[in-house]
């Protein structure tokens, strides 16, 4: 039964979180053709096996991605445990297909020791798929790369053995490596969702250790379809929150009653999760900014991922785009953190974030003369701020505003330009 109370507090910190970093890493980085190459190039697990035996990330210094992730701004990450490939960055019992065997290190261990130490939440992505695991569907799957490959057409396999190490995995995670913050389960496809993980007996199980934590959609959808958590009638799986990958909803994501829903948007920096040496199709640090203001704009969550590659070193591109994320959000992020969609209509100069009594209109495109604040009236104001370096802006009263009496307008000063070029932030605060 869906206990909304409990529901509120436990997914209050992540609704104010607002921003992560999502890092997708594995021996995948070492073909470096994407997280899914081992599927799309249909590769036999032994010949894949060959980057296991050489996977060894000499450079990975977790530290060093903690302090990235805390210098943009964002306040929860979260690391592929498992991917679809099957290998676990984590020190399983269950298997030797991990890092702990292949390199001597407990990369999970290390990702949440480090991002703790800098005040970061910490979630670890887990895949339901496995192409590793003899048990796991080949023949006619939908994705496994033996799909189509005849020699396995009269296998016989035990799907309760996979679900037993599925389950036993995540139990792992759940009771070896502290209090985690998210889990992020990646996802359910035609017949493969919902209880055919035995998904309500996984989640009692999950709650039962990690009571706090806070789980994403996908045991029951992919990234396409919301679950029940948007309905009346939300399953015992249904998770926590709505899990939009490479989109930006375009009006947010509401419930069957009317409320908003809890969702966060998945988004590469560049086209791939995984590394992808080829891949140098980087998002600019000006789209990063505006994205993660119409998530919150739109009362969301954006999670912006990483691929780092075998050496362990996030690409520089990525770091310099995250650096400069960061320097905005150093001035700004009172307009993010905490916020959500507010009742004012969007602005054609960009956007509206608010929190409380403040509002936050987010100038993205100059103005000729004067801004005009949309929604509010002069005597419900008790002061405004250029967010970034908190100077007082007063209302206008010239002879050029004086057509539209019943608006607020203010000057950001003679150039004809920003004072912040990606998004200048004017704070309104209201009268309580
Ligand atoms: C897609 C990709 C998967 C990735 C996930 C992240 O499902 O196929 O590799 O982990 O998106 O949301």
């Amino acid at each position: 039964m869906f206990d909304r109370e409990l529901y509120g507090k436990r997914i209050d910190w992540f609704r104010k979180a607002r921003f992560g970093m999502f890092i997708h890493w594995g021996i995948y980085a070492i073909p470096g053709r994407g997280e899914w190459v081992k599927s799309i190039e249909r590769i036999p697990d032994e010949a894949y096996g060959k980057y296991f035996d050489e996977f060894n990330p000499v450079a990975y210094e977790p530290v060093k991605w903690a302090k990235l992730a805390k210098r943009a701004g964002m306040k929860y990450a979260v690391l592929t445990a498992k991917h679809h490939d099957g290998f676990c960055l984590f020190d399983s019992k269950l298997t030797e297909y991990k890092s702990t065997t292949c390199c001597g290190r407990d990369l999970v261990k290390e990702f949440l020791e480090a991002f703790r130490h800098e005040g970061i939440r910490v979630g670890l992505y887990y895949s339901l798929l496995d192409w590793h695991h003899p048990d796991y569907p080949k023949y006619g799957d939908l994705h496994h790369p033996m799909r189509e490959n005849p020699a396995y057409e009269k296998e016989k396999i035990d799907f309760s053995n996979y679900l037993a190490y599925l389950h036993g995995q995540v139990e792992e995670l759940c009771t070896r490596y502290g209090k985690l913050d998210i889990l992020w389960f990646d996802f359910s496809y035609g017949e493969m969702c919902g209880e055919k993980w035995e998904a309500s007996r996984l989640v009692k199980m999950i709650r039962k250790y990690q009571p706090d934590v806070i789980i994403d959609n996908r045991l029951e959808v992919s990234g396409s379809g919301f679950g029940s958590i948007v309905t009346n009638d939300p399953s015992d799986f249904c998770g926590d929150f709505v899990s939009p990958e490479q989109i930006i909803p375009p009006k947010g994501i509401y419930c069957e009653d009317g409320s908003p829903a809890v969702w966060e948007a998945c988004i590469t920096l560049n086209n791939s999760w995984g590394y992808v040496q080829r891949d140098r199709n980087f998002k600019p640090a000006d789209m990063v900014i505006k994205k993660l203001v119409e998530c919150v704009s739109k009362g969301g969550n954006l999670l912006v991922n990483v691929g780092p590659d075998a050496r362990g070193i996030i690409p520089e591109e990525s770091e310099k785009i995250l650096k400069e994320v960061g320097g905005w959000m150093e001035r700004n992020a009172e307009s993010i953190y905490g916020c959500g969609l507010c009742d004012i209509e969007k602005p054609d100069y960009g956007r509206i974030t608010g929190k409380g009594n403040k509002i936050y209109y987010h100038v993205m495109e100059a103005q000729v003369g004067y801004i005009p604040l949309y929604g509010v009236k002069k005597e419900q104001i008790k002061k405004i701020r250029l967010l970034s370096d908190l100077t007082e802006l007063q209302i206008e009263d010239i002879w050029i505003v004086r057509n539209y009496p019943d608006m607020v307008f203010v000057s950001l000063g003679e150039s004809p330009l920003l004072p912040d070029c990606h998004d200048t932030v004017i704070e309104v605060e209201l009268m309580r």
